[in-house]
Formats: structure tokens, C-alpha cells, sequence
């Protein structure tokens, strides 16, 4: 064969080129679309934000750890216990107000947004604990008070003043001539009925303005004029200032305060005593007007200036779903109180099922769901339900679809701690008389943080500002992670399963529970092969002998997490014959 012969000329290797060719060609097919199998997984995991696959731990900063001795926690504290935070698999910590504050309101009277009360650190203290936080693969949220500031802030103060750039920094009004009396007020009064959630009318006289203004919670938070566009783009900067430090979002306080009619001559209707019946009453000219959208949209603006994965979720309690889609609409996420709002003890497991029923309902699939079990301003899951729920309730919390929020010490079981009137420090208790202050304190679920059984259960070498609770020998973190079954054990193994898919992507199916419906509540979560069934105990006595295998279409299952009940994990167990007891729960992967 000459050297200058032409490449492949005779049919044969003709022949022998096009099999080659269609064989390649099927082997690029077979590898492109088992990629893209691969790439379609990968993208539907990418596609979730961090947001959206984390747990968020509320820590409020004064009762976490103190790292100085005098007895309120700080941020040197946190810094040193973020080890155990991402001990616990969650994925992000909300940090309750460290701004500099007179502590009226223990913080959320801010007197200056972007500077450290001395009491919590200083900015580097800030900035380390991000550090360490980013070094741990911790997301840090910061709590964010746009509705009022503390009345000893430097805007109150030049607005108080009459400095013209300041002077509508606020809500301030001439009120009416008071018939008789009214000495203190010159002579003037409110003009108008509305209250302060606090208690009291919301209107405070003000002997240098000469003005009454309006607050919504103390009369040491002056509401701020959100509808004075200076304001609003020096809360946007405030937001800015934090994100340059690298914060992955924010938790926005009081939101359903932000905007009042503008006509104060108005009276709300058919209000009732305040101290009773705040939350009840419809306070229509006072909250949920519909201009905090904008404000909303704006902050959204300036969260995306950074980055497209920051988060921004807004506290308002007792929202219709119109407003609850508008906070979606408009770039936020809003809390969802339903299980704080709508459960008590007398709750069985129908009454659970209905208000998480509720919750997803005409959730339309872009409103990603969320749902928090307690926080600061609301007493302790043991105190609300009873010590044998705790573990049913983190149970509940973990393996519900879209993002959960823990409050700290919940994962250990801590209860409410009891503080006479004498020790009790919330304002939102001392409003009232030694017989009613009970039912307003939030002093009890704000008790230190429970690491140990020596000296203040590890909290601080100095005096608390409110004392540990007595319990602490018992309920503490440290002798929680020695014991084989603990509340906190429960609470790690439901974390990282909670990284599971299946708890993150898909609806959750509810399981018919024939003859138990009071007692037990059930559901599937479910992604690709991986089927996991949920079994809660939320009646108010044992069950016998649960029978979930035809509603689940399998009768075995092996337990995977095994909330104080007598199973044992790994063990496989008949989905005919469940038992469990009140407030006993199990995660069971069908098999
Ligand atoms: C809601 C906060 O959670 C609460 O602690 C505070 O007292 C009020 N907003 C006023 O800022
Ligand atoms: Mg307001």
C-alpha cells in the first residue's frame, strides 16, 4: 500500500466507519442523558438557597453565655459556645438585639443600629464571632428594628428639638384641649384612642417639643414616620452597614406596626381593655396598613445589592393570608405562629393536624413555608404543652417542609423559669400589679441558657441578671449529651436528618389514621426512593396497637429517630402495631 494511497476508499471500510459513528453517537446519548439525570438532581439542589435547607437557632444574647462575669450574656460568649451550635446540625443563628440600648425594652430600644452595647462587646467582638460563625459553615441573621427606636437615640433627641432634618423622624401630634385638667400635658390631650400594645394609650407627651408622639410598644420607643423617605434610607444603610460585615440577613421586628393613618383624628373601633385584650381587638388604623409592602420591596432591593441568597423574615403575629402573601410577594418570608398562636394543652392530634393543615393551605409553591415553635416573647414548649411534648414537639418542628425555627434551650428541654414579681425585670410584666403580672412576663422563657450542673449551669462566674433556673442539675447540655436517650439527642439525630431531601423538597402527605385520629398524628415525607413516615402520639393517653400499614401501602418500616419511645433504632418494627405514649414520637423509614 502506497503511502499516497487515499484514506479509505473500498465499501468495507465505509461500512466500518458508520458503525463506528452510530456507536459513538449512542454512547455520547447514553453519557448526556445519565448526566443529565445527574444534572437535573444537582440542579434541584443547587436550585434551594441556603435558607432553605437550614435550621434556624434563635439566640437571645443576654441569657446565652457570659464570657465577663457580669452576669448578661455577650458576644464573646456566643463566639465560645458556636462549637455547640453547629454540634446540634442547625444551620443559622438569629441573634436577638446587641445594639447599643438603655435596656428598656432589653434591646429592642435601639439607640444606635450599627453600634455594640458596651454590655454585649465591642465591634471587633462582632466581627470575630462572624469569623468564627463563617469558619463553622454557621449563616448569622441579625435582628432588625425598623418600627421604633429608643427615645434617648440621637434622632429622637434632634427631633425632640425641632432640628428641621430630624423633626418628622417621628409621629408627632398637637393632640386636642383637654376640657380640665391636663396640667402635665399643657393642657393637652391624646388625640386620639389608640393603644400601646404595652398597655396604656399610645400617645406620650413630650415638654420639650411640646407634642405628644406616638409608640406603639413603651413610651421609651417612639414609633419612627416611615413615610419620611430619610427614614426609610437610613434604615436601608443600616442594613447595608451590617451586610458589608457579611451577615446572611435579617429577622424584621414589629412589622405589622410600621405604618398608622395619616388623619389622627381617627378613633379605633370597639377597642376593649388594653392589657387584656390587645391582641384580639382590631386595631385597623394602627396595624397591617398596607405601605410597609414597599418598605419590603425596598429592603429586598438592598439585600439582592449583596447577594440573591439573603434572608429576610418578618415578625407578625396573627396576619390574614391576604397580608401573610403580600410579606411573600414583596421579597420576605413571614413568620408563621400558627403553632404558637393556635395550640394549647388541651390540643389533641387533631388540633394539631388542623393547624398545620392550615398553615399549608393555599400556600401557593413559591411561598416557602416556615414554622417556629417558640421564642422570647412566649413561654417554653414544656410550659405550654407539658414536659412529656417536648420531644413530640421537636419532632413536629423538624420534619415539617419549609425553614424551622428553634429557640435556644427548646433542643435541652429547659422550662420557664418562676420570677416573683420582685425579680422580675420585662417591662411588659411590670406594667402590671403582683396578681397579674404572671400573665404578661416574659422573664421565665428568657432564663440563661443551661450548659452544665455547676456554678449558674455554666452561664456566668458573676450574679445573673435572672437566675438560673433550679433545674439545672438535671436539665443541662452537658449531662444531656452524656445520657444514651436525651432531648437532645433526639434533637441532633432529627437535625441531620433533616438534611435528608425528603424533609426539604417535598409536600408532606398526612396518613389515615383509622381509629386513632385523636390520638395519633401521621404523615409521609417522601423524595425519590427515600420514604419516611412520622408517627406522633399528640392524644392525651397511650395508643394501642396503631394500625398505619394499609394507609402507608407497606407493613414494615425501620426506625430511624426514636423520640422517648420503647423502640429501638435500627430495629425493624410492623406498621400494624404501633404503641405509643403521650408525647412519644418515631420517624421510620418505610420500607
Ligand atoms: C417584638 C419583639 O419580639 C419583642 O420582644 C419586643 O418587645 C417588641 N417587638 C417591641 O420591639
Ligand atoms: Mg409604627
Amino acid at each position: 500500500m502506497s503511502s499516497d494511497k487515499k484514506f479509505c476508499q473500498t465499501n468495507k471500510c465505509l461500512m466500518v466507519i458508520l458503525v463506528a459513528l452510530i456507536a459513538a453517537i449512542a454512547i455520547v446519548c447514553v453519557v448526556t442523558f445519565t448526566d443529565e439525570d445527574a444534572r437535573e438532581k444537582a440542579n434541584k439542589k443547587a436550585a434551594l438557597k441556603w435558607w432553605q435547607t437550614s435550621i434556624v437557632y434563635q439566640i437571645y444574647p443576654r441569657s446565652f453565655q457570659d464570657s465577663d462575669g457580669d452576669g448578661t450574656g455577650d458576644l464573646r460568649g456566643i463566639r465560645s459556645r458556636l462549637g455547640y451550635v453547629s454540634s446540634l446540625g442547625v444551620g443559622a443563628v438569629w441573634l436577638s438585639p446587641f445594639y447599643k440600648s438603655p435596656m428598656r425594652d432589653f434591646g429592642y430600644d435601639v439607640q444606635n443600629y450599627t453600634e455594640v452595647d458596651p454590655l454585649f462587646g465591642n465591634m471587633t467582638d462582632f466581627e470575630s464571632l462572624m469569623q468564627e460563625a463563617k469558619s463553622k459553615k454557621l449563616r448569622v441573621i441579625l435582628d432588625f428594628v425598623p418600627n421604633h427606636t429608643s427615645n434617648e437615640s440621637y434622632w429622637f433627641y434632634e427631633s425632640e428639638r425641632g432640628n428641621p432634618k430630624y423633626k418628622d423622624y417621628y409621629i408627632w401630634s398637637d393632640g386636642l384641649t383637654c376640657p380640665s385638667g391636663c396640667t402635665d400635658t399643657g393642657g393637652r390631650q391624646p388625640p386620639n384612642n389608640w393603644l400601646s400594645v404595652f398597655g396604656g394609650s399610645a400617645w406620650k407627651w413630650n415638654g420639650i417639643r411640646n407634642k405628644f408622639y406616638y409608640h406603639a410598644f413603651l413610651d421609651s420607643q417612639p414609633d419612627l414616620n416611615l413615610r419620611n423617605e430619610n427614614v426609610q434610607k437610613e434604615l436601608e444603610e443600616v442594613l447595608r452597614f451590617w451586610l458589608r460585615k457579611g451577615v446572611d440577613g435579617f429577622r424584621a421586628d414589629a412589622l405589622k406596626f410600621m405604618f398608622e393613618a395619616k388623619n389622627v383624628s381617627q378613633d379605633e373601633v370597639g377597642l376593649r381593655d388594653t392589657f387584656t385584650w390587645y391582641e384580639t381587638d382590631n386595631h385597623n388604623l394602627t396595624t397591617n396598613l398596607p405601605d410597609v409592602y414597599d418598605i419590603l420591596k425596598n429592603w429586598r432591593g438592598v439585600l439582592e445589592e449583596f447577594a440573591n441568597d439573603k434572608f429576610l423574615i418578618a415578625e407578625s403575629y396573627g396576619i390574614s393570608n391576604e397580608v401573610r402573601n403580600q410579606y411573600y410577594d414583596h421579597g420576605s418570608i413571614p413568620f408563621n405562629f400558627a403553632l404558637i398562636q393556635y395550640l394549647n394543652k388541651s390540643c389533641n392530634a387533631l388540633c394539631v393536624k388542623s393547624v398545620i393543615k392550615n398553615s399549608l393551605a393555599d400556600l401557593s409553591p413559591s411561598y416557602w413555608p416556615n414554622f417556629v415553635i417558640g421564642n422570647h416573647d412566649n413561654s417554653r414548649v414544656a410550659n405550654r404543652f407539658g414536659v412529656e411534648m417536648i420531644d413530640a414537639f421537636n419532632m413536629l418542628l423538624l420534619t415539617l417542609p419549609g425553614t424551622p425555627t428553634s429557640y435556644y434551650g427548646e433542643e435541652i428541654g429547659m422550662r420557664d423559669t418562676f420570677y416573683s414579681y420582685k425579680e422580675t425585670k420585662d417591662p411588659a410584666g411590670l406594667n402590671f400589679n403582683e396578681t397579674l403580672y404572671q400573665d404578661h412576663t416574659r422573664d421565665p422563657e428568657r432564663s440563661p441558657m443551661q450548659w452544665n450542673d455547676i456554678l449558674n449551669a455554666g452561664f456566668s462566674n458573676g450574679t445573673p441578671w435572672l437566675h438560673v433556673n433550679k433545674n439545672y442539675k438535671l436539665i443541662n447540655v452537658k449531662t444531656e449529651q452524656l445520657a444514651k436517650q436525651s432531648h437532645l439527642n433526639v434533637y441532633t439525630q432529627l437535625a441531620k436528618l433533616r438534611q435528608n431531601s425528603a424533609f426539604t423538597y417535598n409536600d408532606l402527605t398526612f396518613v389515615d389514621v383509622d381509629g386513632n385520629p385523636e390520638q395519633i398524628l401521621s404523615y409521609i415525607r417522601t423524595q425519590g426512593a427515600a420514604k419516611y413516615l412520622v408517627v406522633l402520639n399528640f392524644g392525651h393517653s397511650y395508643a394501642n396497637d396503631v394500625d398505619l400499614s394499609d394507609s402507608v401501602g407497606s407493613d414494615r418500616g425501620r426506625i430511624v429517630v426514636n423520640a422517648m419511645s420503647g423502640y429501638l433504632p435500627n430495629t425493624t418494627i410492623s406498621l400494624k402495631q404501633i404503641t405509643l405514649s403521650r408525647g412519644q414520637g418515631l420517624v421510620v423509614q418505610v420500607l
